[in-house]
């Protein structure tokens, strides 16, 4: 998955207060949301791929990728699908009466960024169409692209116009009740070595597309994005922690801190900075991610590319541990 270079801080970014300016039905179980911010000045910048952490009325916090357009600094769309076997944020975007309402909004970050490349592919599983959107609206004529985008029914599939304004010769829909799963030896027949491959959707699909690339040998042109933990099979195996833990220290703080075996790597920075963010826990926002100064890491994140991994320049803290005795963060 691709990454953007550590530039900023990763601690107290701003956080702003929008209004959500309407809600909006766009598919079976699909609602939309646009967020403005109250005394109508602009809002950050950002590109496709790129997305916004929402805390909810409830305090739950969720991520939800852009889908509008990128040229428009008045507003954010999200569009959310109702999970029902979700952990609840879908579930309360759907059941409360959020037009109107004030939400604070952390973003965007952009950890699914649009590489260069001759041409591309996309894979899109149900909801999975969010960033993708804004990806294909960005190239548009300029690139050569293709989209398939995968979903339960057609009536499921969101942002079938809007697509639909792009030219039919660039889009393969398949719903699933008419058409079956999306047939990726068709998917892979149009990949050469020049084309980068987006993928994004449910779990099944970027198993799929993963294990597939990794078959015809492209598996390092395939950028990815998931909604939530991977499997456990998948997940890497972690190397050799050191046995009784090990020592972190935050440079910036000027502490040094001892993480316990059984203890996560932000449990022991929240002992001193109790502002540190967080929000999945698992290793797969990314809103935890610190830069390494000196040491090696157990990365246990689902975020990071072998390359990315290699460079030993980042880590996720809410998962990810050390490999050796002690690690320096830029904290
Ligand atoms: S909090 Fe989500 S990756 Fe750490």
């Amino acid at each position: 998955m691709s990454m953007q270079t550590l530039e900023k801080e990763t601690v107290a970014e701003s956080v702003m207060e929008l209004r959500v300016r309407h809600v909006k039905w766009e598919a079976d179980g699909v609602h939309s949301l646009t967020f403005v911010d109250p005394e109508g000045k602009d809002l950050p910048a950002w590109t496709p791929g790129a997305h916004l952490e929402i805390e909810l009325p409830s305090g739950l916090v969720r991520q939800y990728s852009l889908c509008g357009n990128p040229n428009d600094s008045c507003r954010y769309k999200v569009a959310v699908l109702r999970d029902s076997a979700g952990r609840g944020g879908s579930a309360e975007i759907h059941d409360t009466v959020l037009t109107g309402r004030m939400l604070k909004v952390r973003g965007p970050r952009n950890r699914f960024e649009l590489a260069y490349a001759a041409n591309y592919i996309f894979i899109a599983g149900g909801i999975g169409i969010t960033p993708i959107l804004a990806m294909v609206q960005e190239l548009r004529e300029r690139k050569p692209w293709h989209l398939f985008y995968g979903g339960r029914t057609l009536d499921s599939m969101a942002f079938r116009e809007e697509l639909a304004t792009l030219g039919s010769k660039n889009v393969t829909l398949v719903p699933q009740d008419t058409e079956g799963v999306l047939d990726l030896d068709e998917v892979f027949s149009r990949v050469d070595e020049s084309t980068a491959i987006y993928c994004c959707g449910p779990e099944g699909l970027l198993g799929a597309v993963l294990a597939k690339a990794e078959a015809v040998g492209v598996a390092d042109q395939v950028h990815f994005e998931r909604f939530g933990a991977a499997p456990k099979a998948l997940v890497t195996e972690a190397e050799a922690t050191p046995a009784g833990g090990f020592e972190v220290t935050l440079e910036r703080t000027g502490t040094t801190l001892q993480v316990a075996p059984e203890e996560t790597v932000l449990e022991a920075i929240r002992r001193v900075r109790s502002d540190m963010p967080s929000s999945c826990e698992e290793g797969f926002c990314g809103t935890c991610e610190t830069r390494v100064l000196s040491g090696t890491i157990d990365h246990r994140d689902q975020i990071l590319s072998k390359a990315e991994r290699d460079a030993n320049d980042s880590m996720f803290v809410c998962v990810s541990r050390a490999t050796s005795a002690k690690i320096v963060l830029d904290l």
